[in-house]
């Protein structure tokens, strides 16, 4: 591994010579975000996609992030630096299963969130990310049934939240299941004044203990806007990188997981990516997100009905 100041240096020449840009998730290392042109949820990511000049997208987050770039801009060559960085709660839905499933409701619409695979989006009708999720569903006719996937805590949260009562797909993320409430209740012994904020994806007894629920720019967003002063954050732990950032005077607290051994609350494929590998990915031009055009066409419909609906 070259030393991070050069590879910095080398990743900037060649992303202007390149006409590239790196767009990088909350849940990247913070050496990452620090180097990308843009950093976002998966709401702003796809935004961001869509409207860049750039020719190449290099793209530091999960394959399902990458796939959605492609396919908003399928004339652009979007690379992940680390082909294994897949999705636990995308690869929890597996297309010829959804398939099946799907058509045991025939009178019922899809809304998946994002964390799928194009194969989803292709058989989906709305999709929505975490930031727009309320809205999305709200914006549906309430005598319209609808399946959700693939995240049933999502999915749980929605049908308190909005009174539906959708179908849910039984599909998880890795890091968002792992959490300890015990382990938090512990901490907030430890903490008095802390607050706990969680991301959506939490399980449902973690988010009735939460002080605030919300998508991981929501949680963000709240913890600029609060008066508290500490925090226990129950979602992957990248985001604290921009939490102390932009609050250096509060103090951020990584909600913990049920195994501590485990390191659940860091995200295994998120945190697949180093600067090497974002070198590499723009040098060798690798490794390269290909969708046949028939998906891309079928999977870009959902995705353009969130944007009408979340604008
Ligand atoms: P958001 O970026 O939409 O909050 O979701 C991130 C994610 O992948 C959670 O698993």
């Amino acid at each position: 591994m070259e030393n991070n100041e050069i590879l910095i240096k080398k990743i900037g020449k060649l992303r202007k010579e390149k006409n590239a840009v790196i767009l990088a998730h909350y849940y990247q290392i913070p050496e990452i975000q620090e180097i990308a042109d843009f950093v976002g949820d998966s709401l702003d990511l796809s935004k961001k996609s869509a409207e860049t000049k750039a020719d190449i997208i290099v793209f530091a987050g999960v394959n399902f992030m990458a796939e959605t770039a492609k396919i908003l801009s399928p004339d652009k060559r979007v690379f992940i630096p680390d082909m294994n960085a897949g999705c636990s709660l995308a690869e929890s839905c597996p297309a010829d299963k959804f398939k099946e499933f799907r058509e045991r409701y025939p009178d019922h619409i899809v809304v998946s969130y994002v964390n799928t695979t194009a194969e989803i989006k292709a058989m989906t009708d709305i999709t929505c990310t975490s930031t727009n999720a309320v809205r999305i569903i709200e914006s549906i006719p309430n005598d319209q049934k609808i399946i959700f996937a693939p995240d049933r805590n999502l999915g749980n949260y929605l049908n308190s939240i909005t009174g539906r009562e959708m179908v849910l797909w039984d599909g998880a993320c890795h890091v968002h299941e792992e959490f300890s409430l015990e382990k938090m209740l512990a901490l907030l012994k430890m903490y008095p004044k802390a607050k706990l904020i969680a991301h959506p994806e939490c399980q449902r007894p973690v988010l009735i203990a939460a002080d605030f629920v919300g998508s991981t720019s929501a949680l963000l967003k709240f913890t600029e806007t609060d008066s508290g002063s500490e925090y226990i954050v129950a979602t992957e732990s990248g985001i604290l990188h921009q939490m102390r950032k932009r609050n250096p005077n509060k103090t951020f607290i990584p909600a913990p997981p049920i195994d501590s051994t485990c390191g659940c609350n860091d995200c295994r494929f998120m945190k697949l990516h180093d600067l090497q590998k974002i070198y590499d990915s723009l040098n060798e031009e690798k490794f390269e997100v290909n969708l046949s055009s028939e998906i891309m066409e079928k999977a870009r419909k959902p995705i353009l009905r969130m944007f009408e609906l979340s604008n």
